[in-house]
Formats: C-alpha cells, structure tokens, sequence
C-alpha cells in the first residue's frame, strides 16, 4: 500500500505533520511518500490514496504553490482514489479562517471526484505541541481504519502501537 502527500510549506509545519504521519503510515506496513509542490508538482497515478496538505496563508488562502497545482496544473484531474485533506494555521493570524486551507482543499478533492475517507485533519499553531501530536496520531489512525474499508485490507491488528 503507498500513498503521496502533495504539500507545500513556508515554515516547515506542513513537513512536520507529513513526517508524523510517515511514522504512523510505517508502523500500519502502508508507505507515505512526502511530495512537496515547490520542487515537484507531478500528479502520481500509481499510489493507492491522496493527501493534500498546506498551511493557510492571506485569509484562508491554500500556500501559493499547492494552490497553482490545484487551480492552474492539475486543473483537469479527475481523482479516483481515497483522499484526505490536510490544513495547518494559527488563531493568532485569523480567528474567521483558522485553518481554512483545510476547508478550500476538501472542496477541491470533492470537485474533482476524490473519495475523502475521513474529514480533514486540521492542526492549530505548532505541529509539534504534545496535543497536536496526539491529533495527528488518532487521526493517523482513524484514517488507516477508513482506509482498510475501502480497499479491504485489515490494518486493525497494526494499530496497537
Ligand atoms: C503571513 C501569514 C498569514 C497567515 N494567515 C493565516 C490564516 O489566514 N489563517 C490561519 O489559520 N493561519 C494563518 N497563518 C498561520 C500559518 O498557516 C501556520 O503558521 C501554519 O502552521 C504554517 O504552515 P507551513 O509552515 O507548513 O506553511 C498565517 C501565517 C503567516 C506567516
């Protein structure tokens, strides 16, 4: 089982999370390849499901190179396969469009046909605060499970970790 995170990042937020994620994925026996857009923005047609992560920038904005991908390069995409939506932000920035990237990328994925298995994982200031950890880790875990359903698959005997 292989899946792509599609992301880009500013501060390196967005990485964090991909890596966490990496670990928990690993752990299940399903391996995460962490695509940042700046430097590559190939669609793969060979992986198993999608995630698509970013942090929000200018008001609820996508960071601007996912964002060319999703409204100029991949434009014509139709997506066939279990997606996922990923959107970091910090209260401090915006109250209305906390984590709103969140929101814009699950609206894409719905446009374009994507199956979104789980609803978006969303993480308010620093990745690495030990509640956010915790999030990322039970919705690492909640989207395995959604994932072994859909392709039958059972992960549940690797989720003990
Ligand atoms: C200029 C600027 C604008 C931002 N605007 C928002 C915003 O509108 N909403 C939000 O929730 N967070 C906002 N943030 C916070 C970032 O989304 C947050 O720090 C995120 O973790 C960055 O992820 P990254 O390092 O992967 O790019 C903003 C940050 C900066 C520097």
């Amino acid at each position: 089982m292989h899946g792509v995170l599609y992301y880009s990042t500013i501060s390196g937020n967005t990485r964090l999370v991909g890596e966490a994620l990496q670990g928990f994925f690993a752990n299940a026996g399903i391996t995460l390849t962490l695509q940042d857009v700046a430097e590559d923005a190939n669609w793969q047609d060979e992986v198993d499901f999608a995630l698509f992560g970013s942090g929000t920038y200018a008001h609820g904005m996508i960071e601007k190179s996912l964002r060319k991908c999703v409204e100029e390069i991949w434009k014509e995409k139709k997506i066939r396969i279990p997606c996922a939506a990923i959107g970091l932000g910090d209260h401090r920035y915006d109250r209305e469009y906390n984590m709103y990237a969140a929101d814009q990328l699950e609206d894409w994925i719905h446009e374009h046909g994507g199956e979104l298995i789980c609803t978006a994982l969303r993480i308010n200031r620093s990745p690495v605060k030990p509640n956010n950890q915790k999030i990322i880790e039970n919705w690492a875990k909640n989207f395995i499970q959604n994932l072994s359903k859909c392709i039958d698959i059972d992960y549940s005997h690797r989720l003990d970790y």
